[in-house]
């Protein structure tokens, strides 16, 4: 009888370690604990057994069933364990996750104040005209009233190429010259934005590439006037309406008369403060009414036309409207700086 029993649990044992899945286990436990299995049947015949032998069989049979029972709980514990493992193994998505948000692209800084100035001139009836940002020497300066050699030539720093005369455009206002002599002698309202290049020592206040806005109408009896309440109806927009302005005097070789023209400091309403150096004013833009010499370059008799222009610096406009104290931060592509606009 004893031997048998140990056969019985040697054997027991020995199955359950094939066992796979809980139909398996299930079935095990019927074939092994079960009402007609082995065990129970010794347990039966215990009384037939002499005194001595049937109580050693009795707990030898009473240990071998509470062993099977635990042997039984482990296996179906470690099938469970093996099962959830399984299951994360080869169901890597979780479709119970929440998703996971797409990150959304910007407009650069630079694109976003070019855009905003360029609604407001649409408003007001101005086209985009592109123009190269590859010149000639003779269109960067020479038609604009600057010939070889002349002293203004100085304010412009400039890139030049291995191809002689042939250079990086330091400013958008060659493109006046293209736009007139592909339209002379039709009238123009036109701004032209993109971006220069200049030969510069980079600091926090200069970079060798910057974008500019350049403005340019043309037509018959264009007065100083008209570049006035064009340039204040573009503050407006621009700056909020009632923003107080001023024009001052100024030089450009390509204009006569020629202004400057502030904004009232828009961060601390005029007071003074650091951004416009207790002035309580910010220079926003050059300006003025296009020189004979320019319009007659472009094709337009200066006794019976005239214009205005204007140039301004998108970078320079967004630096003041958000106090950002570096240029630099425009081209650095530091994302730190990027997303904040
Ligand atoms: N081209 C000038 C510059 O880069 C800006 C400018 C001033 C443009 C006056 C104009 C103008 O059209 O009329 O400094």
């Amino acid at each position: 009888m004893l031997e048998k029993l140990e056969t019985i649990e040697r054997e027991a044992l020995a199955a359950l370690g094939g066992v796979e899945g809980a139909d398996d286990l299930l079935r095990w436990k019927q074939r092994w604990l079960g009402k007609s299995s082995e065990l129970t049947q010794a347990m039966t015949e215990l009384p037939e057994l002499d005194p001595a032998e049937r109580h050693q069989a009795g707990r030898r049979v009473n240990e071998i069933k509470t062993g099977l029972e635990q042997a039984h709980a482990g296996r179906a514990e470690a099938l469970r364990t093996q099962a959830v493992a399984r299951s994360l193994e080869r169901e890597q998505i979780d479709v119970t996750l929440p998703g996971r948000p797409q990150p959304v692209g910007r407009l650069h800084p630079s694109t976003q104040v070019l855009r905003q100035m360029l609604a407001a001139w649409r408003q007001m009836g101005f086209e985009v005209y592109r123009s190269r940002e590859v010149e000639t020497d003779e269109l960067n300066f020479g038609l604009l009233n600057m010939p070889e050699h002349h002293p203004a030539r100085d304010m412009w720093d400039t890139f030049y190429t291995t191809k002689p005369a042939v250079i990086m455009r330091t400013h958008t206002s060659p493109g006046q010259i293209h736009v007139m002599r592909e339209r002379a002698p039709a009238p123009i309202r036109v701004v032209l934005p993109g971006m220069c290049y200049r030969y510069e020592q980079i600091s926090a206040r200069t970079e060798i590439q910057f974008n500019q806005l350049e403005g340019l109408a043309i037509g018959r009896h264009i007065t100083f006037a008209d570049l006035k309440g064009t340039l204040i109806a573009f503050a407006e927009r621009m700056f909020g309406a009632g923003v107080r302005t001023r024009f001052r005097a100024s030089h450009f070789p390509f204009t006569e008369p020629s202004a400057e023209f502030d904004v009232e400091c828009f961060v601390c309403g005029g007071q003074g403060c650091s951004v416009c150096k207790k002035t309580g004013w910010l220079e926003i833009l050059g300006s003025g009414m296009v020189h004979p010499v320019v319009l007659r370059n472009g094709g337009y008799d200066p006794e019976l036309y005239s214009g205005f222009a204007f140039g301004m610096g998108p970078e320079r406009i967004k630096m003041l409207q958000h106090r950002i104290d570096d240029i630099r931060y425009f081209w650095a592509n530091d994302l730190r700086f990027l997303e904040q606009f």
